[in-house]
């Protein structure tokens, strides 16, 4: 039976990309499902393929192999013209906000358009709302008359969050959405946004790098290396269930700059293997200080480790 509150299936999602004669993997086999109201984190080292899974579900990249569905449609297989209709049901919101506005546009008619596009309402109708979804991200109504340039970043993404949730998608998917916000503003954008996703009772990808913030504002977190995810468990009990030594690492990581500095600290050594090689053994393997040889033999498949947890290893923790 299908869990109803299901919203996003992910199902054997990979992708390839032609390099020359090779074959990139930037995602390979990776499931997951988040349900309505949940916010899923994504941590990963640069070039894990975060981004790359993150255009899939958003439809910008079409899949390799493998199917998503939101709400029961898969719609992987979509022409682009049936597409068009869909896309609204996914928003994303990403690291450099400045980039998706343009200068001379004011934040009010930035705000509008998509209601406008989409919906064809009035513009009068769509000002109003754009001024009610203002002040939902915490913003003055007078900023419709601003331009981007007088906004500070963590406005602008307050601008960004109410354009993605204007047209009321059902999936939103953070992209690194607080990575460039100096760090004191970080928090507080994703903890806005995850505010939104439950108030509104969405699903929300929420991808970073920062382990601990993501940790903070996230129900579960999947722990990608090399392509594939290898651990997926419980935010709120990270620390003492997680199993796999790639997310152990990425804990002592953070531990780092909030520990005694005395304290003896195994960081994280090396960079992933190139992601043009199939690997037969654990990806992570030859980083591993639990390696062992059938880690170097054999690809671990990620398996059940306790309710909701999966673990791709040998030798967990
Ligand atoms: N259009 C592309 N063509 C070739 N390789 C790509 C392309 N986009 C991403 N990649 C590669 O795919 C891998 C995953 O990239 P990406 O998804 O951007 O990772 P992340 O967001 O986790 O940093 C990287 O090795 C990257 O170089
Ligand atoms: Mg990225």
């Amino acid at each position: 039976m299908p869990d109803k509150n299901v919203l996003l299936m992910v199902k054997n999602v990979s992708k390839e990309f032609p390099v020359k004669k090779n074959k990139l993997y930037a995602v390979s086999d990776v499931s997951f499902s988040v349900s309505r109201g949940e916010t899923l984190g994504l941590v990963g080292e640069s070039g894990c393929g975060k981004s790359t899974l993150a255009k899939m579900i958003a439809g910008s990249l079409p899949v390799s192999t493998g199917s998503i569905t939101l709400d029961g449609v898969d719609y992987t297989g979509l022409s682009a013209r049936e597409f068009r209709k869909f896309r609204r049901n996914i928003q994303m919101v990403f690291q450099d906000p400045l980039s998706s506005f343009s200068p001379r546009m004011r934040i009010g008619t930035y705000l509008c358009e998509p209601r406008i596009n989409y919906d064809h309402i009035s513009r009068q109708e769509a000002m109003e709302e754009a001024g009610v979804l203002l002040e939902k991200v915490g913003l003055p109504v007078e900023f419709l008359n601003r331009y981007p340039h007088e906004l500070s970043g963590g406005q602008l993404q307050r601008v960004a969050i109410a354009r993605a949730i204007a047209i009321n998608p059902k999936l939103l998917i953070c992209d690194e959405a607080t990575g460039a916000l100096d760090v004191s503003i970080q928090n507080v954008i994703a903890k806005l946004l995850v505010d939104l996703v439950e108030e509104k009772n969405i699903g929300c990808i929420f991808i970073g790098h920062d382990l601990a913030l993501v940790r903070s504002v996230t129900q579960h977190i999947a722990i990608m290396y090399l392509g594939r995810i290898v651990e997926y468990l419980d935010s709120e009990t990270l620390e003492e269930k997680c199993m796999h030594p790639y997310t152990r690492a990425l804990l002592e990581a953070i531990f780092d700059v909030y520990c005694d500095q005395n304290e003896d600290i195994k960081l994280l050594t090396g960079e992933p293997p190139s992601p043009l090689v199939v690997h037969k053994g654990c990806p992570f393997a030859q980083r591993c200080e639990r390696c062992r040889n059938e880690c170097l033999e054999n690809r671990p498949e990620l398996a059940e480790a306790g309710p909701n947890h999966l673990v791709a290893c040998f030798n967990p923790l």
